[in-house]
């Protein structure tokens, strides 16, 4: 058995009379990287919600690296968002920020370092994310789209997280930023140094979830239909993701 890094269990979700979750269980191993696939409206942003704290479940449990999610109060909630990173759609860079302005901001705001380790850190953070100190001083406009995804994830990761968060990271993009999102996505997974880094993406792309993940989820309508290694889930013969895989594949 893998060990977790997020546990739900019989997690149900309801906005007044609509139910989002169903009595969802999932284990999403550590150290691995899981994708969450489904059509728009099966309830993937509302579950990646709840992993932030960010919603609380109607009924279930939540435990994500050792912490009760629902019952941490607003300070101990701030500490363990510490240890996510997320890459959002878009990358969501400050606009009027540098590159060095926008990765150093997590950094300022939850540590203690001084201005030449800042430094030093945010240039071993571009490295990793294949960026030069060219970059550094530019301004998101001056970047391209697959740059600006970079220093997106050189923000996330910042902080040194245990989970990585994304949400729909290539949704917009052409075919060629899309492929180095999702290599670096894997790089990033599975460098040596953060073998204990858990990834967490959600997407409809299913050609790259293939390519990427180590285990696929499929939600339908707040219950996951099925998860499992990806090479098992090509071969499902469950058919609403027959149909899905099949509509996205050929
Ligand atoms: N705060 C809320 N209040 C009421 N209903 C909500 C709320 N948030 C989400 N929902 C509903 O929950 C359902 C699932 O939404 P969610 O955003 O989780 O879907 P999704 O799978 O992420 O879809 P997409 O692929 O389009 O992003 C939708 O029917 C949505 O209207
Ligand atoms: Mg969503």
């Amino acid at each position: 058995m893998l060990e977790s890094a997020i546990s739900c269990r019989n997690i149900t979700k309801k906005y007044g009379e609509h139910t989002i979750l169903k009595n969802l269980s999932i284990e999403i191993p550590k150290g691995k990287i899981t994708t969450i696939l489904g059509y728009s409206g099966a309830g993937k942003s509302t579950l990646m919600k709840h992993f932030l704290g960010l919603v609380k479940p109607t009924k279930g449990e939540l435990t994500i690296l050792g912490n009760e999610v629902p019952n941490l109060n607003d300070d101990e909630l701030r500490k363990f968002r510490k240890r996510f990173g997320m890459l959002f759609q878009y990358a969501a860079l400050f606009d009027s920020l540098t590159t060095y302005d926008n990765i150093a901001f997590p950094i300022k705001e939850f540590t203690k370092l001084k201005k030449k380790e800042i430094l030093k850190r945010v240039q071993e953070l571009l490295r990793a994310v294949g960026l030069s100190d060219e970059s550094l001083y530019k301004l998101p406009s001056e970047l391209s789209g697959g740059m600006r995804k970079r220093v997106g994830l050189a923000r996330a990761l910042a902080l040194r997280p245990e989970i990585l968060l994304y949400d729909e990271p290539t949704t917009g993009l052409d075919p060629i930023t899309t492929k180095m999102v999702n290599d670096l996505i894997t790089t990033t997974g599975r460098t040596e140094n953060t073998t204990e880094l858990t990834s967490v993406i959600i997407s409809h792309d299913i050609q790259a979830t293939l390519k990427i993940s180590d285990y696929i989820a499929f939600l339908e309508r707040g219950e996951i239909i099925e998860f499992s290694p990806t090479k098992e889930f090509k071969n499902t013969t469950h058919p609403t993701i027959r149909k899905f895989l099949d509509l996205t594949t050929h």
